[in-house]
């Protein structure tokens, strides 16, 4: 089922051309809806969380948690798509690298509550931010490339704090038809990636098929959303 995408590799470089070029069709220009439907289940009556956002592109629902009072790191390749992010948002920031970080930086709002990485996501760690109450991975593990899934559910596995909520959102689709990205992510593999940690609970399942997947040659496309928390919380 996964081999027709398994060796595809989209390189950072390609990411930053789209953000250049401005094909970034999958920004949205509203908050999320599953993030909108599912804050309960992710916050649990908690305040002032500290979201982790791993490939934040410039989502306005790091805005949107913001003003609710969390703070919010994000990492991302492209600068612009950064610097829109504040731009668009009206919001001042100032920029400063990360010593431990070589060739990185961050990209702090004034008011200190969102801080954005431009890097590549599998340099950062725990040692950067810490340990996160909750991340919001909408794009993300549907991005990277196949072969570095396993990379990438043990990074974010260590960015986890206890007490973390993980909402995460992947695709079915048949994948001889459309090459990705998103890339088609089963929900064995999202519980063979992350199981023997996390307990993992499917939330929701609908159809997301519309004209831009048809337009990919999809005759179906459906969106799971899964709740991963640490088997020890
Ligand atoms: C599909 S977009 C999703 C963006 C965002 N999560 C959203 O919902 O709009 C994936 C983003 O990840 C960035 N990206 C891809 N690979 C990356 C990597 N290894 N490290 C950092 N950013 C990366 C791309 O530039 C792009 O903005």
């Amino acid at each position: 089922m996964l081999a027709p995408q398994a060796d595809r590799v989209m390189a950072l470089g390609e990411w930053e051309e789209r953000w250049e070029e401005d094909r970034t069709g999958f920004h949205q220009l509203h908050v999320h809806k599953i993030l909108e439907d599912n804050i309960d289940k992710v916050l649990c009556g908690r305040t002032g969380v500290c979201f982790f956002f791993p490939l934040c592109g410039k989502a306005v629902d790091m805005k949107w948690l913001a003003d609710q009072g969390h703070s919010v790191v994000g990492v991302e390749i492209s600068e612009k798509a950064i610097k829109q992010f504040f731009v668009e948002n009206n919001m001042t920031y100032k920029e400063e690298p990360v010593p431990s970080l070589p060739g990185a930086t961050v990209y702090k709002s004034s008011e200190g509550n969102i801080s954005l990485y431009q890097c590549d996501l599998f340099t950062f760690s725990s040692s950067i931010e810490g340990q996160f109450g909750a991340i919001w991975d909408r794009g993300s593990l549907v991005a990277i490339n196949p072969r570095d899934r396993e990379k990438y559910a043990a990074l974010i596995t260590s960015l986890m704090a206890k007490d973390c909520r993980y909402l995460l959102d992947t695709f079915l689709y048949n994948p001889e038809l459309y090459q990705g990205p998103p890339f088609m992510v089963p929900d064995e593999q999202v519980a063979s990636l992350f199981g023997s940690e996390c307990d993992v609970a499917a939330l929701h399942s609908h159809d997301a098929l519309t004209e831009r997947q048809r337009a990919w040659n999809l005759d179906y496309m459906t969106e799971n959303v899964h709740l991963i928390t640490l088997k020890s919380a």
